[in-house]
């Protein structure tokens, strides 16, 4: 990933928070993605009345990028905190998103936890989920 999609990975994960459907709890979250390909994807976590039903955004993102037909990706950026207030910490990807993140990338994939353009936490994969669920035996 050179600059320019960095700017850009990160840019659109803080516009795509702009789009969550957050009735319920108020916390928007954004993500982006960027395939081995170079193209992006966004999305955003969209709640239910439901509340299980609802998904979060690293999720949806991933989703909709393995739906368009992409399963090789080169980071994720992630931004999210409570709705009109300025973010105060790093928000984590959650460990369910971690997993289905894990189903397509490997320990040294990228991801960038967006405070704002400025403040990027850059972590691995293997930083957040050390002890990865495999079904495999390898
Ligand atoms: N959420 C995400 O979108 N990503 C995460 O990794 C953790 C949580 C969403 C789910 C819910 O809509 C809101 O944040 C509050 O939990």
């Amino acid at each position: 990933m050179d600059q320019q999609q960095y700017r850009k990975l990160i840019h659109l994960a803080i516009q795509a928070r702009e789009r969550a459907y957050v009735p319920y709890s108020d916390f928007s979250v954004g993500a982006a993605l960027l395939t081995d390909h170079g193209q992006f994807f966004t999305g955003c976590n969209i709640e239910n009345k439901s509340y299980p039903a609802g998904l979060c955004a690293e999720r949806v993102t991933m989703f909709s990028a393995v739906a368009a037909g992409y399963r090789t990706f080169e980071a994720l950026a992630v931004s999210g905190w409570k709705r009109g207030r300025e973010p105060e910490n790093f928000c984590m990807p959650c460990g369910m998103c971690l997993q289905v993140i894990s189903e397509f990338c490997g320990p040294e994939f990228d991801i960038y936890i967006v405070k704002n353009e400025e403040e990027v936490r850059h972590l691995k994969l293997k930083d957040l989920l050390p002890y990865v669920f495999d079904s495999l035996d390898r």
